[in-house]
C-alpha cells in the first residue's frame, strides 16, 4: 500500500530528524532535487559528444552522485574513490590518505569529480593533483555544497550546488562520525563538536 507521505515525499519528516543533534534545515529535500536538475541539465549540455566519467568521493558523495548522474542525460560512466583525511572528526588536515583507488583508466577520459562539500578544499587541491597526473583529457569538479569564506586554497570548481554558512552539516550523504548521512535534507548539527 502507497500511503500519502510515501507518494509526496519531500513533505513527509524523516524519524530521524527529530533526534536532539539533527538542527535546523540548510538545504531542503525540494531545493536540493531542484538544483541536481539544474546541474543534470548543464553538465548535459556541457559534456554533450564527450560524455564524462564521474567520479565520486566516498562515502559523503554516495547520494549527490546517486541524484546527479540520473539527472544527466548522456551515457555516463561512475567509478568512486574512498579518502581518508588525518585530522579531527570535524576538521581536515589536508593530508589526504587514498583508501580506495579508481578502478579504470583516466587516460582520455573527461573526467567530473563529483564531491559533496569543499570546507577548506584541501581535500579536493589534492585530489586534483592526484587525479591530473594520471592525464585525463579534462578534470572539472561538480561540488554540492561549498562553505563560505572556509577556503585555504584556490580552486576552480566548475559546477556548484549551493554556497552554505561555515557551520557543520549533516545529511544527504554528510556525516557526523558516521551518522546522520540518511537525512533527505541538508541539515545543521546541532550536538556537540569536540
Ligand atoms: P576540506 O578538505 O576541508 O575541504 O574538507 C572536505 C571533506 O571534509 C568533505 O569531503 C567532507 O567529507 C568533510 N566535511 C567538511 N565539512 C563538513 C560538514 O560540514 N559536514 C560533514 N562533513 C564535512
Ligand atoms: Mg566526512
Amino acid at each position: 500500500m502507497i500511503t500519502a507521505e510515501e507518494e509526496t515525499p519531500q513533505g513527509s519528516v524523516q524519524n530521524l530528524e527529530l533526534s536532539d543533534d539533527v538542527g535546523r534545515v540548510i538545504v531542503s529535500e525540494v531545493e536540493l532535487q531542484a538544483r541536481i536538475a539544474e546541474l543534470g541539465e548543464r553538465i548535459t549540455a556541457d559534456y554533450a559528444g564527450r560524455p564524462p566519467l564521474l567520479v565520486g568521493v566516498l562515502k559523503g558523495a554516495f547520494m549527490f552522485m546517486s541524484d546527479l548522474s540520473r539527472a544527466i542525460s548522456l551515457p555516463v560512466d561512475v567509478d568512486f574513490m574512498a579518502v581518508s583525511s588525518y585530522g579531527s572528526a570535524t576538521r581536515t588536515s589536508g593530508v589526504v590518505r587514498i583508501v580506495k583507488d579508481l578502478d579504470v583508466d583516466l587516460a582520455d577520459r573527461h573526467v567530473l569529480v563529483v564531491e559533496d562539500i569543499v570546507d577548506s578544499g584541501l581535500t579536493l587541491s589534492y585530489l586534483q593533483r592526484y587525479l591530473l597526473a594520471r592525464s585525463p583529457a579534462s578534470l572539472e569538479v561538480c561540488a554540492l555544497l561549498v562553505k563560505e569564506g572556509q577556503q585555504r586554497t584556490e580552486l576552480d570548481l566548475a559546477y556548484v550546488g549551493f554556497h552554505i554558512p561555515a557551520e557543520f552539516v549533516v545529511g544527504y550523504g554528510l556525516d557526523v562520525d558516521e551518522r546522520l548521512r540518511n537525512l533527505r535534507a541538508i541539515h545543521a548539527y546541532a550536538g556537540d563538536l569536540s
